[in-house]
């Protein structure tokens, strides 16, 4: 999408006023709301639209402009305010600067002095925007930066989020539990234009469906037993930023048909109320459930699944990406390390041969966990392969994802089946191809065909280069 126009109310008991600012401000290029009434004003901030900018006459009946600027900032702390001020009430606006005023114009208005200070406002306003959300990343530890992926499945995806990230869509975002599918999400919002505005997530499973209604669309005071105030929804507290629905397989039909409206027109309404409201709102979902299937079942709704599956994104496991394992296992041990204030120096080779060895059916997530459990048990400078946890031992974990489901299309588990056969496999003759088909008794053309039909490369089985360069020749891995 193009760039977005900065958005200004103007507010002005004098109607003929406001409308030759609306106007010279539109030529500009701004967008702009004209209204005449200061609690008009205010409740279209109560109803969640953002302005960049608030333009207010002083003099006004009902709230004066110092009294608006202050409950609009209760809102939205960065908004920007300009006082008009009438001929002999500058001290009024000195006080309104006072209280946070960007700065105020005399009338009859100077629309050269007055165009100049609203860029400058606007620009005050973006820099603020821009240093909070910093902080907030940097309070979240880098964690949106630090998405660590070396092999091809993986560069595959950033390259595919760095296109997509500025484009308006939704996206989809599929994969296995705790492959990243949250960070994937993160990343997006940071690197689209919309990095300024708020990310907000929420995981539709999580929460019973009478109660996801109330979260993402709000209501109004007294709406129900209970509604002592009003509620805003995530789809107003994400407005002009991107809104993060994990689970989405999950949603029962009702918040489908919710969801869909939404999607279809950009406006929510809080439940108790009869008053739609504009929300602007880049939408990502993701799922560890296969849309399409349950689309056939009809579990979810097509129409909603043509919708959102706009732009997929897939989450390869971790067993699919091995090279990733070991920089991933090292970016962790830092990170623990680190907030444990140890110093672990090594790690058994037995250790790393486990760690690639291993199916990981919970992921990266799993690999964190497990990190964060070495550093709490790792008493010197060593990770000993003793320290391991049992399970990385287990074989069965591997085909665990194919023997605990209940009976279904026999083409479906062969499938599954023959791409842990041959990970499995590859695993053992580390990549070598001539090894690997002779094994399974084929014929290298055709033993081709076969994995490529699964999408493997057995590239990605060699020993991953980043290891040979921290390790010493068959030995420890240096941290
Ligand atoms: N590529 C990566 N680099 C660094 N850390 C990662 C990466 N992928 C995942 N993680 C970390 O692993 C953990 C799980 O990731 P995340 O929550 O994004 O997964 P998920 O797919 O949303 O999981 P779930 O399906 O359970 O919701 C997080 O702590 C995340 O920071
Ligand atoms: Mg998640």
């Amino acid at each position: 999408m193009s760039e977005k126009k900065s958005r200004i109310l103007v507010v002005d008991d004098a109607v003929d006023i406001l409308e030759v600012i609306k106007m010279r401000l539109e030529l500009l290029g701004y967008h702009v709301d004209a209204v005449s009434d200061p609690l008009e004003a205010l409740e279209k901030f109560e109803d969640g639209e953002r302005y960049d900018l608030l333009l207010t006459d002083q003099k006004m009946d009902g709230l004066t402009g110092t009294e608006l600027m202050e409950k609009c900032r209760e809102i939205d702390n960065t908004l920007q305010t300009i006082i008009f001020t009438a001929f002999g009430t500058i001290e009024q606006a000195v006080e309104a600067v006072k209280k946070g005023a960007y700065s105020y114009v005399s009338k009859p208005i100077d629309h050269n002095d007055l165009s100049v200070k609203i860029a400058q406002a606007i620009e005050k306003r973006s820099l603020l925007n821009r240093m909070y959300h910093l902080e907030k990343i940097i309070g979240n530890q880098f964690r949106f930066v630090n998405m660590i992926g070396n092999s091809p499945a993986m560069q595959k995806v950033f390259s595919k989020i760095a296109q997509v990230a500025t484009t308006e869509s939704t996206i989809a975002i599929y994969g296995e539990s705790g492959t990243g599918k949250e960070l994937a999400a993160r990343a997006i919002h940071l690197h689209s234009n919309r990095a300024d505005a708020p990310f907000i997530a929420t995981n539709c499973a999580a929460i019973p469906e009478t109660l996801l209604e109330d979260e993402l669309f709000g209501h109004i005071k007294g709406s129900f037993t209970g509604a002592s105030g009003a509620k805003e929804g995530l789809f107003r507290t994400a407005n002009r930023g991107t809104l993060f629905l994990d689970e989405v397989g999950e949603m029962s039909e009702a918040m489908q048909a919710k969801l869909l409206r939404v999607i279809e027109t950009g406006e929510i309404k809080p439940i108790g109320s009869d008053k739609v409201i504009k929300v602007d709102v880049r939408l990502i979902v993701a799922t560890k459930r296969n849309l399409k299937e349950l689309v056939e079942k009809n579990k979810f709704r097509e129409d909603l699944y043509y919708r959102i599956h706009v732009i997929p994104v897939y989450l390869p496991p971790l067993r699919e990406r091995k090279e990733d394992i070991i920089p991933l296992f090292q970016h962790f041990m830092k990170k623990y390390s680190g907030r444990a204030g140890k110093k672990i120096v090594r790690v058994e080779q037995a250790v790393v041969e486990r760690l690639m060895n291993y199916n990981w059916p919970g992921n990266v997530r799993e690999l964190e966990n497990m990190v964060e459990y070495l550093v709490a048990m790792c008493q010197d400078e060593v990770i000993t392969e003793d320290l391991l946890p049992e399970t990385t031992r287990d074989p069965a974990a591997f085909s665990q994802t194919t023997l605990s489901m209940p009976l279904r299309p026999l083409r479906e588990v062969r499938d599954e089946f023959t791409k842990e056969y041959l990970i499995n496999l590859f695993r053992h003759t580390k990549g070598n191809v001539s090894q690997a088909a002779q094994i399974a008794g084929y014929y290298r053309a055709d033993f081709y065909k076969l994995f490529q039909k699964y999408d493997l490369d057995p590239k990605t089985f060699k020993i991953p280069p980043g290891t040979k360069k921290t390790q010493k020749a068959g030995q420890d891995l240096e941290l």
